[in-house]
């Protein structure tokens, strides 16, 4: 027999007999939040009190999340937001499971080749900055939307404590301080942007510092008072669509008065036992994130250990073939046919496991389909009540601080999720995305995103609830937390924190955390033929924030159980915090 066949021999031995169990944790990290009737965990901890009081007062877990939404819009600019999109998971206590989408929509008057200079080549800058990357912004709808059907609390009651923030000011902490000093440069270059988050002097705002913005509790208090009609139709859209109009945008006021929220089924799946329910299109998280798994379900990750070179080159080849498939043929479900049953197809990912050389890395040139011509600042809360309803909500401002721009006299700050479409077929965009047609721009479409709100669960109870922001990376982050706990046995916060790796077809590079491989492992990947670089800008891998139902990890829920409700926010997260009660 060939070397290689005897290889392949001994790995398919190793599949048939390793025992498939959690290996012990070994991470260092601090024990996760507990409480026993309510969880909080966001990326900003006065936005974490604001969800626990409405938990504390009676309000479930999509008032807390509805109320954590406009608080993030105040106290976490660089992506919390009602000027940019986003998605909502929510697990109800019985069981059932629904999916909102309050993801942007493109201008009506958006074009193609809005990007694009008279050569065809993409003009720098054109689709992250300023009022033509602005897509027509969701949350306003989307927590209404949510709210008025799942939840149990008057609007009113649920924005008071975010305005009430804007209107006072926050002080910021170390971790606030930190996005300011980074958004500095391109908030200096809108006047109206500078006058918030800039002294007046045009230095960053720093520790200590109290962050007061009137315009936006102004806001906040008139959709309190008149709705989400007070965005889409009133006062709001006006100031919008002016400052667009001036400044070189394209939004109408007709795009703002025909935004409609989305509910869709969920994509769901099952990886060794547990059920994954997490984000459909317009959305690639949740059917990529099922596509991976139910590839790494043929391989005993378990047995083969975290970090271990075998089970790097697994997760790597299940996302170079899955991160194909998104960039190529995912996109708003409203425009294109999205090949979901087969992407999340338990005998597709079989075909492609028999495609994974065991020894040898692929190569992502050779995936390319025939005729084929995202920064960090997103942010994810999870969410469990009393009653055991859960909500993971994903969203967004695209870039850090959008498209660096406040329309004046509304406080709010606009998003550049426009930059997610495919602006050129074969380009990358701010994420080093290469994306094809199915991703094209239209008016009144959604581009494709990576969010990820994931719920899990077990037995019919639910499990974890988990989700990153990360640009094209949510969906590794939010895999690899998964894989973490499932089959590393991590706790949740040990989970989050462990470093990462990532890979997304193209370019055709294995990412890492620093510290994420040891020299030998690097070693061994590299013998495989995986081109490995260590990636030191830590905004780029995400914060995660997650909550384990039950028990702080898999073995401590299968010794009999821990507390009810175990939180943990990523420790690369400055300023956030898991509360609980
Ligand atoms: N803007 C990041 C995403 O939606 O994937």
């Amino acid at each position: 027999m060939k070397t290689s066949n005897l290889k392949r021999l001994s790995f398919a031995l190793l599949l048939a007999f390793s025992a498939v169990l959690p290996h012990p944790a070994w991470a260092a990290s601090p024990a996760p939040v507990k409480a026993e009737h309510g969880m909080v965990v966001t990326a900003q901890h006065l936005a974490s009190d604001v969800g626990l009081e409405v938990l504390k007062k009676g309000g479930n877990a999509v008032d807390a999340a509805v109320a954590v939404g406009y608080a993030l819009a105040v106290v976490y600019p660089t992506a919390g937001n009602i000027g940019g999109g986003g998605f909502m998971t929510i697990r109800f206590k019985d069981g059932k499971s629904t999916f909102l989408d309050f993801r942007e929509r493109a201008p009506l008057a958006a074009t193609k080749a809005m990007y694009l200079d008279d050569h065809g080549n993409l003009v720098k800058g054109r689709s992250t900055d300023g009022y033509l990357a602005v897509g027509v912004p969701g949350p306003v709808a989307g927590f209404e939307f949510a709210r008025s059907r799942y939840g149990t609390r008057p609007l009113k009651e649920l924005i008071e404590p975010a305005v009430k923030l804007a209107r006072e000011g926050f002080v910021l902490q170390q971790g606030d301080a930190d996005v300011f000093e980074r958004a500095a440069e391109r908030l200096a270059k809108d006047a109206a942007a500078a006058a918030i988050f800039l002294t007046p002097e045009g230095k960053p705002r720093a520790v200590g510092d109290r962050l007061v913005q009137t315009d936006l509790a102004a806001s906040l208090s008139r959709i309190a008072e008149e709705g989400p009609d007070a965005f889409y139709t009133g006062a709001i859209a006006d100031l919008i669509v002016k400052a667009s109009a001036e400044k070189g945008g394209i939004l109408s006021k007709q795009d703002f008065e025909q935004y409609r929220v989305r509910e869709l089924e969920p994509v769901k799946c099952n990886y060794r036992g547990y059920e994954v329910v997490s984000s459909p299109p317009p959305s690639s998280g949740g059917v990529i994130i099922c596509e991976i798994l139910n590839i790494l379900e043929g391989y005993p990750l378990p047995y083969l250990g975290y970090g271990s070179a075998e089970t790097v080159h697994a997760m790597v080849e299940a996302m170079r073939h899955a991160y194909v498939d998104r960039n190529t043929a995912l996109g708003d479900p409203d425009f294109v046919e999205n090949p979901v049953a087969k992407f999340t197809n338990k005998a597709y990912a079989e075909e492609i496991r028999k495609k994974i050389d065991p020894f040898k890395a692929g190569v992502s040139e050779l995936l390319k389909p025939a005729g084929f011509g995202e920064s960090s600042e997103t942010t994810h809360y999870s969410i469990v009540d009393d009653e055991g309803n859960a909500v993971a909500v994903t969203y967004t401002l695209n870039g850090s601080f959008g498209a660096g721009v406040v329309a004046p006299g509304t406080g709010i700050l606009l998003n550049n999720e426009m930059d997610d479409f495919t602006a050129k077929p074969g380009a990358p965009n701010l994420y080093g995305l290469v994306q094809g047609e199915a991703n094209a721009i239209a008016p009144g479409k959604t581009p494709l995103s990576s969010m990820s709100p994931t719920i899990i669960s077990k037995n019919g109870e639910p499990f974890m609830v988990i989700g990153s922001p990360g640009g094209a990376r949510i969906i590794t982050i939010t895999l690899e937390a998964i894989l973490n706990v499932i089959d590393h046995g991590m706790n949740i916060q040990e989970a989050v924190d462990a470093p990462r790796i990532h890979h997304q077809w193209l370019p055709d590079k294995v990412f890492m955390e620093p510290y994420a491989l040891s020299p030998d492992t690097l070693k061994l990947l590299s013998a495989m033929g995986h081109d490995v670089e260590i990636d030191e800008n830590w905004t780029i891998w995400g914060q995660a924030t997650g909550i384990l139902v039950g028990g702080e990890s898999v073995s401590e829920i299968q010794a009999g159980g821990g507390a009810r409700y175990n939180g943990a926010v990523d420790s690369r997260i400055g300023a956030g915090a898991a509360r609980g009660y």
